[in-house]
């Protein structure tokens, strides 16, 4: 199967007093596996609404949202925590690391539950923090935590990575190497991943760009092409 997720009929709305803010409206929309699918928008847009109706953080007012054709938009609490728990990986733009755990306990929290974790060692190497493994988030640049933050993501193996601006508090260096690694881990393990930016640049090395604005979709485009994150314009 291709499809990874499927909207239908989606709405968000919350009561503004007596008004309805709709901050989602009438979303339909298909996301296939395996893919690097970049969300962009104005502030308020919905994006992050977005992420949180895909990772069964938040729920829809009306409509069905299908996670590989089990509509998770009825799933119960129970049934939520292991959605996520099995299936998703999460990156921020702060990297929520545990302060007073190194780069391999940060790492190993990941690891929790998994049914079909990755091999550290190999993972590691991949992320390129050999050499940084008994240090503590302090003592690495923001990059470097960043690398630690997606291998704690990956090292469940999820079949999808969720990233609210990955790169949002790096410089332009910085940032694209942490993209030439999500792109490098995508085309390893084939994890599909959604990533959230205000930065339009980011578009080109994606397979799928979604626009958006106030509360719709705007255009969902194919690159035919897709762009080496190393070669990205940078805005
Ligand atoms: N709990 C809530 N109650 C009321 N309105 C909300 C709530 N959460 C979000 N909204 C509204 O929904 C709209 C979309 O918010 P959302 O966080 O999805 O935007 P965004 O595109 O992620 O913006 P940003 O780029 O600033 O992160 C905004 O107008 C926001 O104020
Ligand atoms: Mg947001």
């Amino acid at each position: 199967m291709k499809e990874l997720y499927k909207l239908e009929n989606v709405y968000k709305t919350y009561k503004n007093y007596d008004t309805d803010y709709h901050a989602l409206k009438d979303i339909d929309l298909t996301l296939n596996k395996g893919e690097i699918i970049v969300i962009l928008g104005p502030s308020g847009s919905g994006k992050s609404t977005m992420l949180n109706l895909l990772s069964g953080i938040d729920s829809p007012s009306k409509g069905k949202i299908l996670f590989e054709d089990t509509r998770i938009d009825k799933m119960k609490e129970s049934e939520l925590i292991d959605y996520r728990a099995n299936n998703l990986g999460f990156i921020f733009q702060s990297y929520n690391l545990i302060p007073s755990l190194t780069v391999k306990e940060n790492i190993e929290l990941g690891k929790e539950l998994s049914v079909n974790p990755l091999s550290m060692k190999e993972l590691v190497n991949q992320v390129g923090l050999e050499g940084h493994f008994h240090k503590y988030p302090y003592q690495l640049s923001g990059g470097q935590m960043q690398r630690v933050a997606i291998a704690r993501a990956l090292v469940k193996n999820p079949k999808v990575l969720f990233c609210d601006e990955p790169t949002g508090a790096l410089d332009e260096e910085t940032g694209k190497k942490v993209l030439e690694l999500l792109q490098d881990m995508n085309e390893r393990y084939h994890t599909t991943m959604i990533i959230v930016t205000h930065n339009p640049s980011i578009a080109d090395m994606a397979h799928t760009v979604i626009r958006m604005n106030s509360g719709t979709l705007v255009e969902v485009t194919h690159n035919k092409t897709v762009q080496k994150a190393s070669e990205l314009r940078w805005a």
